[in-house]
C-alpha cells in the first residue's frame, strides 16, 4: 500500500492549497486531486446534499487505488467526515482538526476569530471542536460568503475585497482576538492582504499547511509513507473543464498543473 497514491478531494480547485503544502512536505508521494467543479461551491449547500457528494468523490478515489484520503475543503470536512470514516473503509483526513490544534498550539490563545463558507459556520464544526479542546475559549465565528468569488476573481488587493475583509472581521477585531483561523481552502491566498491590515499580535493560522504536516504524522503512525526516492506525481480530475479553472488551478497551486482531465462521477 505504500506505494499507492493520496487521493484529494475538495468542491474545486481551492483544495490544491493543500496539496501545494502536501507536496513540500512529502516530495514522494503521488497524488490523486479530483476538484468537483461542476457542483462547486460546496459552502451554499444543505448538510445532505454535501454529505452525498463527499460520498461519489471519495468512491471516485477508492476507484483510482488511494491508500489515503484528505477531504481538502473546510465545507466537507464540516458536513461529511463522521459519516465518511463510517462507510469507507480506509483513512480520511479532514481539516478541521488539524486547524484546531494548531489554533491552539499557542497556549495563551483565548480569543479566536474564525471565518469561513456560511455552511462551515453554519456547521458549528470549529466552535465544537475548540470549545472541545479548551473551555473557557471566546469564539467570533464569522460567515464569509463574498470571499471566495473575490479570490477566484484574483481581486486578492482590490478595494471591494478589502472592503469585504473589514466588514467580515472589524467587529471581531474590535472586541479582540488573539488568533484568527482561515477555515476556508481559498483563504491562504488572502495571508499578505491580511497581514497588511491586522495588527502584528493577532496569529493567522491556514488550515492547509496545518493539514499537510497531520497528514504526513499520519501516514508515518500508520506506516504508509512512500519509501520511493522519485518526485510524486500529480493528477488532476476535475468535474468540469474550462480554462477559468485551469487557470485558477495554476494560482492555487503555484506551479503549471500539468494535463488535467475530465472526470465523471
Ligand atoms: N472548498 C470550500 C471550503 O473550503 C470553499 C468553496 C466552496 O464553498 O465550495 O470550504
Amino acid at each position: 500500500m505504500r506505494s499507492a497514491p493520496l487521493g484529494f478531494f475538495d468542491s474545486g480547485v481551492g483544495g490544491l492549497t493543500v496539496v501545494r503544502a502536501a507536496q513540500h512536505l512529502l516530495p514522494h508521494e503521488d497524488i490523486v486531486y479530483l476538484g468537483d467543479t461542476a457542483r462547486v461551491p460546496y459552502g451554499s449547500k444543505s448538510p445532505e446534499t454535501i454529505r452525498e457528494f463527499a460520498a461519489q468523490d471519495v468512491r471516485f478515489l477508492m476507484d483510482h487505488g488511494v491508500k489515503a484520503i484528505v477531504i481538502a475543503c473546510n465545507t466537507a470536512t464540516a458536513h461529511a467526515l463522521p459519516a465518511l470514516r463510517e462507510e469507507f473503509d480506509l483513512p480520511i483526513l479532514g481539516v478541521i482538526g488539524p486547524g484546531v490544534e494548531a489554533t491552539l498550539a499557542d497556549p495563551d490563545t483565548e480569543r479566536v476569530g474564525i471565518i469561513a463558507t456560511r455552511g462551515t459556520i453554519r456547521s458549528h464544526a470549529y466552535q465544537h471542536a475548540l470549545a472541545q479542546r479548551r473551555t473557557g475559549l471566546i469564539l467570533h465565528a464569522q460567515a464569509a460568503p463574498l470571499l471566495v468569488p473575490l479570490i477566484e476573481e484574483d481581486w486578492l488587493e482590490h478595494p471591494a475585497t478589502e472592503a469585504a475583509l473589514h466588514t467580515y472581521l472589524d467587529p471581531m477585531v474590535d472586541k479582540g482576538i488573539d488568533a484568527l483561523l482561515l477555515a476556508c481552502t481559498h483563504y491562504p491566498l488572502l495571508m499578505p492582504v491580511l497581514r497588511s491590515f491586522l495588527p502584528d499580535e493577532i496569529r493567522l493560522v491556514d488550515s492547509a499547511s496545518t493539514c499537510a504536516i497531520h497528514l504526513s504524522e499520519e501516514l508515518s503512525r500508520l506506516d504508509l509513507l512512500n519509501d520511493s526516492t522519485d518526485p510524486g506525481t500529480l493528477q488532476i480530475h476535475l468535474t468540469d473543464l474550462s480554462e477559468q479553472f485551469e487557470m485558477l488551478a495554476r494560482r492555487f497551486l503555484n506551479h503549471p498543473p500539468g494535463k488535467i482531465r475530465r472526470a465523471t462521477l
